[in-house]
Parts: structure tokens; sequence; C-alpha cells
């Protein structure tokens, strides 16, 4: 599951302001949602977008926010079709999004990020091991650039889920030069270099991480003294890491100066966890399948409690990219009334 960088200070919610959201779930589509502060809390809700639910296909995987054109960015991983999509939608007055543009791709996108100020989109394509780049129209609309395709000579570590490269994650380093893509399957970070004049990508460098972790996502932190920390979240080794960050000038060094289960340090990893997702705000970061917690049930009509999973806070030291936990540790559920199984959540920012 993704979300947008969680900042509910920057959200400025103070005057009864409502923030609009919008969700995504497989098997149910984009939704558009209004969170808004009352006495004592938040509430969320929401609804389908009118007429456009699947408007952007059946697995709707990962929605990202183009700050400097306003368009929504929506893919379609589209399990057991040949190809996936990208589709552009305008986000409206009222806060439901107007499809204007649907480019075909290669299968299983999962993720995208906007690089090159707002020039240019990359998207990362889990199955069929491939790196996408598509140039962004004055419009907004996309127009196929590259693609990257990747392959292992022999599965990895782990065969069942590194039977062949997985590209996760694609993540604009805060310098905007640089990309960073978590490759599960592969255990690499691959790292890419911006080139601004074309908005091309150009292959710099891999960096190793221990076989069998399965990298999955990741964010960077630039502290206030100017050094650049990466953390990266993995899913099959359900590891956290920070690694500092150098800049050469055409690639990036990265020296791992922290590492830990994702669960908290120190912490046994329970069976079936799966570490989904880091993003900053302190870090946070999440685990799927845990059922860490036990919530009320939603229809309070219905005394069976609801299994959650589990969001961790960790607190960065600033001077070393080394985490720690304060023991924060809390249920994964904010609900929003969708079926499906939600997969991406974004803020009109
Ligand atoms: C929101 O605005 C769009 C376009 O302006 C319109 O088509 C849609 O019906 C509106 N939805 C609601 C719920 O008012
Ligand atoms: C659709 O998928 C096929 C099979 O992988 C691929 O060859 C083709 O390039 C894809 N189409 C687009 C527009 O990416
Ligand atoms: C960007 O691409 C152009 C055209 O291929 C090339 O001339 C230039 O050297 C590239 N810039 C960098 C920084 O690689
Ligand atoms: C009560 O909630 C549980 C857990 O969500 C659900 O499986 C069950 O169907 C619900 N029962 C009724 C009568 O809605």
């Amino acid at each position: 599951m993704h979300f947008s960088r969680l900042s509910l200070a920057g959200l400025a919610l103070s005057q009864a302001a409502a923030v609009t959201l919008w969700a995504s779930a497989y098997n149910s589509g984009v939704f558009s949602l209004t969170l808004e502060q009352v006495e004592g809390g938040y509430t969320l809700t929401g609804e389908p977008i009118p007429g456009g639910s699947t408007a952007c296909g059946i697995y709707v995987s990962w929605l990202t926010k183009d700050q400097y054109d306003n368009v929504v960015y929506c893919v379609d991983e589209a399990w057991g079709l040949a190809n996936g999509t990208i589709t552009s939608f305008k986000p409206t007055s009222n806060g439901s999004l107007a499809l204007f543009d649907t480019e075909r791709t290669l299968a299983s996108p999962v993720a995208t990020v906007v690089y090159n100020g707002g020039a240019a989109l990359v998207a990362a394509h889990y199955d069929t091991s491939s790196v996408t780049t598509w140039k962004i129209l004055p419009s907004g609309g996309l127009k196929a650039m590259q693609v990257f395709q990747y392959q292992l000579e022999a599965p990895g570590t782990i065969p069942s889920r590194q039977d062949k490269p997985h590209e996760h994650e694609v993540i604009l380093d805060p310098s905007g030069s640089f990309i960073v893509l978590p490759d599960l399957g592969a255990d690499l970070l691959r790292i890419f270099a911006i080139n601004k004049t074309t908005r091309m990508l150009a292959e710099s460098s891999t960096y190793a991480v221990i076989p069998g972790t399965g990298p999955r996502h990741g964010t960077f932190l630039k502290t206030e003294t100017g050094t650049t920390y990466l953390f990266i979240i993995a899913e099959l080794a359900n590891a956290i890491a920070s690694y500092s960050v150098k800049y050469t000038g055409t690639g990036l060094e990265l020296t791992q100066v922290f590492l830990s289960g994702a669960y908290r340090i120190n912490v046994a990893i329970p069976a079936g966890a799966g570490a989904a997702e880091a993003i900053l705000s302190y870090l946070l970061t999440s685990l799927r399948h845990v059922a860490s917690f036990q919530i009320p049930n939603f229809d309070s009509r219905n005394s069976t409690t609801i299994p959650s999973d589990a969001l961790i806070i960790w607190t960065i030291d600033p001077a070393t990219g080394k985490l720690k936990t304060d023991g924060s540790f809390r249920d994964f559920v904010v609900h929003v009334d969708i079926a499906g199984s939600p997969t991406s959540v974004i803020w009109d920012e």
C-alpha cells in the first residue's frame, strides 16, 4: 500500500478546511474522499468517482499526483492481461477526477513518479521486470519514451518470489537528478541518472543488497545540515535499512548505516508478515498480513472485532541516519468503506 507523504500538519486542517484524498483498491477502482477535522479527530467520507471508478481498470495499483500540472496518474496492474495502462485524470472543483488520456504499456505497472520538474514520468513494472519512461505533454497526457527490461541468469535466494527481476518502486532523489529503483527479484537498488535536456534516464549503477532481502519501497531524507539518507524497506527479509548518500556528480554512492527488522528493533517478525511501505513524516513503515491488533467492527451492530495490520513509527537521528522506535506502534486502519484491497492513498497537495 502506498501513501503520499503524510504530514497532517501540512494539511492545514485547522480552519475546518476539508482536504481531498484519492484512494485506489484492487477490484473497485478509484475513490474521491474528503478528510475533515471534527471535534476530537478527523472524519473521512468518500464516494467512488462518479461514472469513473473503473476508468483506470480493475487492478489499480498506484496513484501519483503531479504537482506541476495538477494531473493524477493512475496505473492498472491488469492481472492476467497482456498489457497494463497509465491513465491521466484532471481533478475537478468538487474533487472528482475527469479522465483525459489512457496509454497502454507493458504489463504490471505498480508505481510511478514524476521527474525532471514535471517533464517526465517513470513507471516500475513488477512482473515484466521493466521500467518505462514517459514524456509528459503540455496537455498532461503521456508519450512513451524508453523501456529498460531486466533478466536474471538464475532465480534468487527465495526462488518463489525471486524467479526474475521485479521492479517495485521508482523514487526521485531530493536533488531531482537521480531515480532509485528497488528490484525485489534481483536484490538490487538500480540507480538511474536523469538527463535534464532529453528527460531520458541513463543507467548509472546498481547497489546489491544482501541476497534474499527483496527491497520493495523507500524514501529519501535531506537533513537540515545537507546530509542525504535513503531508507529502504525490504519485503522478503522484513527489514529496514538506511543508507547515507554521497553524490559523485554522475551517480550516487550508498553506504549502509543501519539495518533492523521492520517490526521494530529486536522484535521478532510475526509469521507471514510482509513489509510494505516506508514514508517520511517521522518515518512510518507498514507491515501487511500481520493482524497485530484487533479493532472494533466498523458496523456498531456487529460485535466481531476486525484484525488490523501494523503501522510502525521510527525516529531518525539526523546525525547518523540510524532509526529508533519509541515503541510507537499503531493499528493500521483508517476505515474507508470501499470494497476490495486498498493499494494507494494520495492527497491533493
Ligand atoms: C463533479 O464535477 C464534475 C465535472 O465538473 C461533474 O461531472 C460531476 O457530476 C460532479 N459530481 C458531483 C458529485 O457533483
Ligand atoms: C503489450 O504487451 C506486449 C507483450 O508483452 C508487448 O510486446 C507490447 O509492447 C505491449 N504494448 C505496449 C504499448 O507497451
Ligand atoms: C544528455 O543527452 C544529450 C543528448 O544525447 C547528450 O549530448 C548529453 O551529454 C547528455 N547529458 C548528460 C549529462 O549526460
Ligand atoms: C461481522 O463482522 C465480521 C468481521 O468483519 C464479518 O465477517 C461478519 O460477516 C459480520 N457479521 C454480520 C452479521 O454482518
